[in-house]
């Protein structure tokens, strides 16, 4: 079942990031390097300590800030970077589609390491980076809630599916605490038509990892990861009933968005909320219609 019940929303609560016995709390952060981690920094920057892991260096880590090396793919240094952390937001892996040998070891085998270290190292909460790739066969005329049955658009999709269903069974069978996060597009600003219904603003995806990290009820939780859009395609109940009031909406930048927008030909792309992630690559090897590393962009 998706999304069990949590008690108390966490209105009135305190959101000082305190842990027990009045230490801040510890946050690790996987994939720190990459977008989503460099506007969570600055975003959460005070509220916490934060631990800041990646394959890639973080040359200047500020005050409140650690940087630790550390490969998702190895179990060892997994169970090395989440010693002694209150809670840890996983971003780090392949961030969009590509060769199965990528997602398989980023994703799949990266995602199993960092829970499997979580329990180990007695972590109780995992905030854990999804997608809306997750879903993204729906249609975009369907308006889905978090206990949708999973539709993945591509094997970057299906890698995130694992990841959920991978917290599904840590919090059931082991008591983890999991908050799943199904992203939609984070950026300053929605950059296309797609994006007008998918954008998360910087801001509020920090109120809802703090949601994440702070409420009290959590066992096991799906959520969309999406500002107050007008043109959303999620019914995001379950992350209002836990709190998450999003403070921006992508309506005012629609105009001169859809102004700047060639009409599309594509009648995949335009009829499923994935976009071009759903359209099938042409020929035998799906690895070479990919390079190693896409940015940002085309989420
Ligand atoms: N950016 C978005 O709008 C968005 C939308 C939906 C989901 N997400 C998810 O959020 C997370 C972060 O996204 P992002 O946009 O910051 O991606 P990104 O590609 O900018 O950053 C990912 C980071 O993970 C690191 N990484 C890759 N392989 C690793 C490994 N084996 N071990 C440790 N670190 C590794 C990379 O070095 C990089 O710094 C990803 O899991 C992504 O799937 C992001």
């Amino acid at each position: 079942m998706w999304g069990r019940e949590s008690p108390s929303p966490l209105a009135g609560e305190g959101w000082g990031g305190w842990g027990e016995g009045g230490h801040l709390k510890t946050i690790l952060i996987t994939g720190a390097a990459g977008d989503v981690g460099s506007h969570l920094r600055r975003e959460l920057a005070g509220r916490y300590a934060l631990r800041l892991s990646d394959i890639r260096r973080i040359t200047k880590p500020t005050q409140g800030e650690a940087y630790v090396r550390g490969d998702v793919a190895r179990l060892g240094d997994m169970l090395r970077v989440t010693k002694g952390v209150d809670a840890i937001v996983h971003l780090g892996g392949h961030s969009g589609e590509g060769p199965w040998k990528d997602i398989l070891r980023a994703n799949i085998v990266g995602c199993y390491n960092v829970f499997e270290a979580a329990r180990r190292n007695g972590v109780p909460r995992i905030l854990f980076a999804t997608s809306n790739h997750a879903t993204g066969f729906y249609q975009r005329d369907e308006r889905i809630d978090h206990r949708v049955y999973p539709k993945p658009d591509s094997r970057y999709g299906l890698s995130k599916v694992f990841g959920e269903q991978l917290g599904s069974l840590y919090s059931d069978r082991y008591g983890l605490q999991v908050f799943c996060m199904r992203i939609g597009n984070v950026n300053p600003a929605p950059v296309d038509k797609r994006r007008l219904s998918l954008w998360l603003s910087p801001r509020d995806l920090a109120q809802l990892v703090q949601i994440g990290i702070e409420h009290p009820g959590i066992r096991f939780e799906i959520v969309y990861g999406v500002s107050n859009n007008q043109r959303t395609w999620y019914d995001n109940s379950n992350a209002e009933r836990l709190g998450f009031r999003p403070q921006d909406g992508s309506e005012p930048f629609a105009a001169a968005v859809l102004a700047r927008e060639k009409s599309s030909n594509d009648p995949i792309a335009e009829t499923y909320q994935g976009g071009t992630f759903c359209r099938a690559e042409v020929g035998g090897d799906p690895a070479r219609s990919y390079p190693r590393r896409r940015k940002a962009s085309r989420r």
